[in-house]
């Protein structure tokens, strides 16, 4: 059976990737599947966390006894996550949101013609920057997709955003971040710890993140 240990705390998760719209029919994206968000929705709420999982577009069912908020962009994603964040007492950021998006998204398809096609990015909001600025006693928690300098990079942005814990996922091996039913991952958290895992189911690794959260609380 599983323990309860989460009962009545509300948990927001991210999950899934941002679609940056450039014209009616065509938009940038990532591979983010949103299955490592919806496993740790799902495990906060066997363990009897109020969640509410603010989701990119994604293929997957949701977890029952979850509230679901669909977005699309990352300034949707923006908006949802501070109308819900005010209740939340633990929130947890799995999805890949887009850096950038293009300045300008066309009213009609654009057409093809013999030039190059070159279209201007402006930054999207960094929603996890804005939180940690935000947090008062929340417990906030990151992810960071990593190809190089791992360690480094995953501890600059938990310093820089503000960040309880960080899971740094490591892009370049494989069975571990985008797209996958596992996971091969690094936790730091913000009294230095660091924690290497081997591979694992990504509804195990949600369990272990839920547990380490679960000893921030206490
Ligand atoms: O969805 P899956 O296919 O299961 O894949 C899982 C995953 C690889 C997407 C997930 O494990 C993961 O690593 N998610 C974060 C990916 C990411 O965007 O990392 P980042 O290093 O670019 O961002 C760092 C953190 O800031 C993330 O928590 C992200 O949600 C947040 N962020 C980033 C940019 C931005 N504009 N706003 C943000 O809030």
């Amino acid at each position: 059976l599983t323990k309860k240990d989460f009962k009545g705390k509300k948990i927001l998760v991210t999950a899934g990737p941002t679609q940056e719209a450039i014209d009616p029919v065509r938009f940038i994206t990532n591979h983010s599947s949103g299955k490592m968000g919806y496993a740790i929705a799902k495990a906060g709420s066997n363990r009897g966390g109020e969640v509410v999982l603010i989701t990119g577009p994604t293929y997957l069912q949701p977890p029952r006894r979850v509230k679901v908020v669909k977005v699309k962009s990352a300034v949707e994603m923006k908006e949802a996550v501070f109308k819900e964040f005010q209740e939340a007492e633990i929130i947890i950021k799995a999805a890949a949101v887009a850096d950038y998006r293009p300045a300008c998204i066309a009213d009609q398809k654009i057409k093809k013609d013999d030039s190059n096609l070159k279209i201007e990015m402006v930054r999207n909001p960094d929603i996890l920057a804005e939180l940690g600025r935000q947090k008062g006693n929340r417990i906030l928690v990151g992810f960071a997709a990593e190809t190089q300098d791992i360690i480094k990079n995953a501890r600059d942005k938990l310093v820089k955003k503000g960040l309880d814990m960080i899971i740094a996922n490591d892009l370049t091996v494989e069975g571990s971040g985008f797209g996958t039913d596992t996971n091969i991952v690094q936790i730091i958290t913000a009294n230095g710890e660091i924690k290497k895992y081997e591979k694992m189911g990504k509804i195990k690794l949600a369990h272990i993140i839920l547990d380490k959260i679960f000893c921030l609380l206490s």
